[in-house]
């Protein structure tokens, strides 16, 4: 098992990488858990497939373990499961010492999440992520939220896990959408942070989709070290963590001119990096091999790297709204080199226009 810190002093927790499997579970627990009361949130399929093992390792540390189980999919991310959820807490009698554990992708870990964050003011919390989006993305760092019917991740809070434990068997058993849709946020972190890992995805890449679990723990490794090394930086996002946000002004815009239902998020992140690092060419901060590099990478991944029949002007119209943009202009984390990102504020709509239907053509 390796193990990364996320120092973020008085809240600082482990993110634990385990090719051993679930018998280093218990052993990660150790005698953190509180009251020694847990509830697992899990969705059907996560449920079916890793709860029983979850639940023995709890008990093996003298836990009482209930489970609370959602129906899979986005739209769980909602007023009503949440409140379904207050309620299965308070009959299960959790307190402010009892620990609340996300078994599951990133619907899961947001949800759940935004529970402990909020019952009895915020209890213990415990990542146990499943998909590979949620393992490098959004099982480090602390957001969690719930969607408005109006707008998607908008009440929500920043809430720390007291620990993440990364099972990278579990990946074996994910649909190749969904493992190629967490791809996406490994190779941006690739491109984001460390260009010798670039290097290593173009040489090993078949061996993480072939489920070759040492090259998994190795990559998983990798991308969580570069998200929490961003996130002890600027845990609030005020300003670094923008750089994680490349391939996403774009990619939010094409998810929400989509309907959300043509794209998964990865695949509109995949093709969002692409479109971001050509406006970068545009704007003379990257050469065109960046692009190369990037499009065959996620390409071999299984994730698309250009718009089908785009509506440019309703893609305009959505980034404009993204939360994220202030002042005129938009703004954008974008490449200036391999491994490294500079935000841009205020970047005309005019120039974006320019640099993506410009290539459309080309
Ligand atoms: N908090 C953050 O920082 C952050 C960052 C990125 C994304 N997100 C959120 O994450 C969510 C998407 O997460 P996701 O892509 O994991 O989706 P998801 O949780 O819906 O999981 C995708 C599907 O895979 C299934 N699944 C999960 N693990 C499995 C496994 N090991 N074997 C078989 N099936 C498995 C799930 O049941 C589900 O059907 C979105 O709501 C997004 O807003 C949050
Ligand atoms: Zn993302």
């Amino acid at each position: 098992m390796q193990t990364i810190t996320v120092d973020l002093k008085e809240r600082a927790y482990p993110i634990h990488i385990a090719p051993e499997g679930w018998e280093a579970l218990p052993h990660a627990i150790g005698e953190s858990i509180g009251d020694r009361k847990a509830m697992v949130v899990c969705d059907q399929n996560t449920y079916r497939l890793y709860y029983e093992s979850v639940k023995a390792a709890l008990e093996s540390r003298g836990c009482s373990v209930c489970p609370a189980v959602i129906p899979p999919g986005e739209a769980s991310k909602s007023f009503e499961q949440a409140q379904a959820l207050y309620t299965r807490a308070l009959e299960a009698k959790l307190t402010r010492s009892s620990t609340i554990v996300a078994l599951g992708g990133g619907v899961v870990g947001d949800l759940a999440g935004f529970i402990a964050a909020t019952y009895m003011r915020g209890i213990g919390f415990t990542q146990i992520p499943t998909s590979l989006l949620a393992q490098v993305d959004s099982s480090v760092g602390g957001k969690v939220a719930i969607n408005h019917p109006l707008a998607k991740n908008i009440i929500g809070a920043f809430y720390q896990p007291h620990m993440v434990f990364i099972n990278p068997h579990t990946l074996k058993t994910l649909p190749p959408r969904e493992f190629s849709t967490g791809m996406a946020e490994l190779i941006k972190h690739a491109f984001i942070a460390d260009s010798d890992f670039i290097t290593w995805l173009e040489q090993n890449i078949e061996k993480l989709l072939s489920c070759d679990v040492g090259a998994l723990a190795h990559a998983l490794y990798r991308s969580c070290s570069i998200k929490a090394r961003v996130v002890e930086q600027d845990e609030r996002e005020s300003g670094l963590r923008m750089i994680l946000n490349f391939g996403h002004t774009i990619g939010h815009a094409i998810e929400s001119a989509t309907g959300y239902s043509k794209y998964t998020h990865g695949e509109a992140v995949a093709i969002g990096m692409v479109y971001e690092a050509t406006l970068a060419l545009h704007m003379g901060l990257i050469g065109q091999e960046y692009i190369k590099r990037l499009s065959s990478l996620l390409e071999r991944a299984g994730l698309p790297t250009v718009l089908e029949a785009a509506d440019w002007d309703l893609i305009f119209q959505r980034m404009a709204y993204d939360k994220k943009n202030v002042g005129s202009g938009i703004t954008f984390a974008l490449p200036t080199g391999y491994g490294k990102l500079e935000v841009f504020k205020g970047v005309a709509i005019d120039d974006i226009r320019q640099a993506l239907i410009g290539m459309q053509h080309t």
